[in-house]
């Protein structure tokens, strides 16, 4: 399912109406609402949104366990840390315990930092396995979501659920949720926005092409959401609102 908005600020609003949406029926239902925060500049507009009036008072934050699909390998006072930016436009206003906050190790040896975001995981979801209520991702210009890049190994992980990624032309070490937590999970909602995500987002879409890492985000008994702007939708389709198939 495709849902096209006007532009950037329309698509922050409805990807915080979602948000707020699924954390009350998750609660309702189990008790609690588990989700995992995408990177990237995307979903910033999302977070400072969510700290505000009205979603701010919509989401029932003490029972929040907040989770990332993936970390850049910086300090979180780094401009770069995915948790950092989490932190400074949302989380770190809200209700929601620190015990509850579940950051992947952006400062400590990748593999380590791997294996230990898998005992976290384990530890927050037992016994059943790691299957998020809401996951959050962004689209790379390369096809690459969370930090799984086209051609890398970790995309034919299928037991460890977490992995440290050193990506060609990348600046850092990353970590990254592999493909069968991401495919456990009960929905997932892409945000994708800007102009130059219009050739890969089509690709993405269109595409058998398993190389692309996005194109392989197919949850088993969960569903997908694509939330994008019309500058990101190729020509012919570029109607606000648009459900396209
Ligand atoms: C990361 C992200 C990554 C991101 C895409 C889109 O840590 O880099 O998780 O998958 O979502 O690269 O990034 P932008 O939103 O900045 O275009």
């Amino acid at each position: 399912m495709i849902r096209v908005h006007t532009d950037h600020e329309a698509l922050s609003r409805a990807a915080a109406e979602l948000f707020a949406e699924q954390a009350r029926l998750s609660v309702e239902a189990r008790g609690r609402f588990c989700v995992a925060l995408s990177g990237g500049e995307t979903p910033r507009r999302t977070f400072e949104l969510l700290a505000t009036t009205p979603w701010r008072e919509q989401v029932p934050w003490p029972h929040l366990e907040v989770f990332w699909g993936d970390e850049r390998c910086v300090p979180v006072s780094d401009s770069a840390s995915n948790q950092g930016m989490a932190r400074r436009t949302f989380l770190d206003r809200l209700p929601i315990p620190t015990s509850r906050i579940h950051p992947m190790n952006g400062e400590a040896e990748p593999a380590a930092a791997a294996e230990a975001y898998e005992r976290e995981l384990d530890r927050v979801f037992a016994p059943e396995p790691p299957r998020f209520d809401l996951l959050l991702l962004g689209l790379g210009s390369d096809g690459h979501t969370a930090s799984l890049f086209p051609g890398s190994a970790s995309l034919e992980e299928q037991s460890r659920r977490v992995l440290p990624v050193q990506a060609a032309g990348q600046p850092f070490a990353r970590l990254t949720l592999t493909l069968p937590v991401l495919n456990s999970a009960r929905l997932v909602a892409f945000l994708v926005s800007g102009a130059d995500k219009a050739e890969i987002l089509r690709r993405v879409l269109r595409s058998t092409d398993h190389d692309l890492p996005a194109a392989r985000v197919s949850p088993e008994e969960g569903e997908v959401l694509w939330l994008v702007d019309q500058s990101a939708v190729w020509e012919g389709s570029r109607r606000p609102g648009s459900i396209l198939r």
